[in-house]
């Protein structure tokens, strides 16, 4: 994607560092952090200095290489990059596939390994979007929910690709970015990107994706993934499932965007996916700048209450119309996912 006609890659890897788009600081401040060693960018996956399931794979692998490059005990590492964020599936694929390459056939391999998932993943985004696009017709009103765009890949996306791509080809159509509490992606990243590429859009608070539905205001939901079962049962980010009950009331189309990295082919449904509970502090917290553009962090709970905070919930196979994968689109059936997954 392009800031300030520049193109930039949300994470890339170069030398034995990894770059990655501070997202954090965003929308304020676009900056790039530098990972030199893979326990750095341990920290970035886990502090979500990088998130999103694409931009995570991307991540675990860069970090399973970098424990090459730097000679780290390669299992005890691998462990470390594991355990850095327990629910998307890409982080594991790209761990895997890196791992197996370096053991096989050395440290060059590793690095090899690593820069292929992650071309692999801007494909795979472009894909999508290429797929997806068909499906958004001019004046339609589109809604997404959480950061599935850019930001969340290494580049394009995957729900947002859709977006991205419709637009390229001269669709007129209106988006709808939830905000996503409490890390507030939407209204912070997905919003951003909507700014940058000159998109109409409106953020939605939380809790009036009701509301807009029963007025006929959503046409269509397109949403990414962080983990996909062999039955199509989805997680994602926490209130997409509440989205996809209300959009199943409506008689909305409610489509997931994702790759095949992301499914799980192990687990034959959503019950098997670990589903990480962040700081309550996220929820208390929020962070932003004052009019002098001076960054302040401020409570915006009780003080002295208590709060959860689960990151993703599982949105059930019979809820999703669609799922726009980067081999085309597939029922949310067992038989239909495992026979495209086996297509070459
Ligand atoms: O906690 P995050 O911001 O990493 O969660 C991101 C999401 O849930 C996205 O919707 C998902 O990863 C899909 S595609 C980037």
């Amino acid at each position: 994607m392009k800031v300030n006609n520049i193109h930039y890659l949300t994470i890339r890897m170069e030398g034995g560092s990894v770059f990655m788009v501070e997202q954090n600081k965003l929308p304020f401040e676009f900056s790039i952090f530098e990972a030199k060693t893979y326990l750095d960018t341990c920290m970035a996956i886990s502090t979500m200095i990088t998130r999103g399931a694409g931009a995570i794979g991307a991540a675990g692998g860069f970090a399973m290489a970098q424990a090459f490059l730097e000679k780290a005990p390669l299992k005890q590492a691998r462990n470390e990059i594991r355990n850095t964020r327990p629910t998307a599936q890409n982080l594991f694929y790209a761990i895997d596939r890196v791992y197996e390459a370096g053991i096989k056939n050395g440290t060059v391999a590793a690095v090899e390994e690593a820069q292929k998932i992650a071309a692999e993943n801007v494909e795979e985004g472009r894909t999508i979007g290429l797929y997806g696009r068909e499906l958004v017709k001019d004046g339609m009103k589109v809604m997404t929910h959480c950061n599935a765009g850019w930001l969340g890949f290494v580049d394009y996306g995957t729900a947002v690709a859709v977006i991205h791509l419709a637009q390229e080809q001269g669709k007129k159509f209106f988006v709808w970015a939830d905000e996503t509490r409490p890390r507030s992606q939407g209204a912070r990243l997905t919003a951003w990107e909507l700014v940058n590429a000159g998109i109409d859009h409106a953020i939605v608070p939380d809790n009036a994706g009701a509301w807009l539905m029963e007025k006929g205001d959503v046409d269509m939901i397109v949403v990414g993934a962080d983990r996909i079962a062999a039955n199509g049962d989805t997680a994602n980010k926490i209130g997409t499932f509440e989205k996809a009950i209300v959009a199943k009331r409506f008689n909305i189309p409610f489509y997931i965007a994702a790759p095949f990295s992301t499914f799980d082919m192990s687990i034959p449904d959503g019950s098997h996916i670990p589903i990480e509970q962040r700081s309550e502090d996220e929820v208390h917290y929020q962070t932003g700048p004052d009019s002098d553009g001076v960054m302040h962090t401020i409570r915006v709970t009780a003080p002295g209450a208590n709060a959860i905070n689960p990151a993703f919930d599982v949105t059930p196979a019979e809820l999703i119309t669609g799922i726009i994968t980067d081999k085309g689109i597939v029922k949310p059936e067992t038989k239909a996912i495992a026979a495209l997954f086996n297509r070459k």
